[in-house]
């Protein structure tokens, strides 16, 4: 199966929204979305198949979004599509938006994660992202607990491009 990354635009909006239920069971709203495909600080990249695989989708089976701040990168939102998991493309998402972040000089990356998600936090810690705090009950809907995970080092050399294990080294 071939895939592409690439930035996604607000044209995209409704395969988004049909994504963000499927992957958080509607995480953000339309206008939510809106905002953050129209923000200058905000960058959005999807992955894609061939539109025939998933024409509702219009071939979106994946995204992924980070705010730059001062030269900090939060990463607001990474999904892929269930049936597509487990397959690599959580990581290639994560790797591209990490060399975004590079790219426009941003010196870390931080993101929160529910403390259950134990997938989603063995992936970052895969990509050298560490634990550095809890916010206590701070998902509304079932009081559960946010991890801070944080990583450094965006510039150091061992994660320029032409480095294969870029991300897990450097
Ligand atoms: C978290 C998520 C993005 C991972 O994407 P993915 O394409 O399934 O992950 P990958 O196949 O790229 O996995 C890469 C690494 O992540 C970790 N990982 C991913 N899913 C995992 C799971 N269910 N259990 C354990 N480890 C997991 C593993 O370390 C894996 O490396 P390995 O294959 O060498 O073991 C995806 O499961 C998802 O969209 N989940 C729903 C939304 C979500 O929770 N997003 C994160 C919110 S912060």
């Amino acid at each position: 199966m071939s895939t592409k990354i690439q930035p996604i635009s607000v044209d995209e909006i409704e395969s988004i929204l049909i994504l963000d239920r499927l992957c958080f069971g509607g995480l953000w709203s339309i206008d939510s979305y809106r905002r953050e495909l129209t923000n200058d600080n905000s960058h959005f990249l999807g992955i894609l198949v061939d539109k025939t695989l998933e024409p509702e989708l219009n071939g979106l089976i994946g995204f992924g979004c980070f705010w730059a701040i001062l030269d900090e990168a939060h990463i607001t939102l990474l999904g892929i599509h269930p049936q597509y998991q487990r397959q690599g493309l959580g990581q290639l998402l994560l790797i591209a938006l990490l060399d975004k972040a590079r790219t426009i000089e941003m010196a870390r990356a931080t993101l929160e994660v529910r403390a259950s998600n134990q997938g989603a936090i063995d992936l970052y810690e895969k990509y050298r992202f560490q634990i550095v705090g809890r916010r206590k009950k701070y998902y509304q809907d079932n009081d559960e607990d946010g991890v801070i995970m944080w990583r450094g080092g965006l510039q150091h050399p061992g994660n320029a491009p032409d480095r294969i294990d870029r991300w897990q080294s450097g």
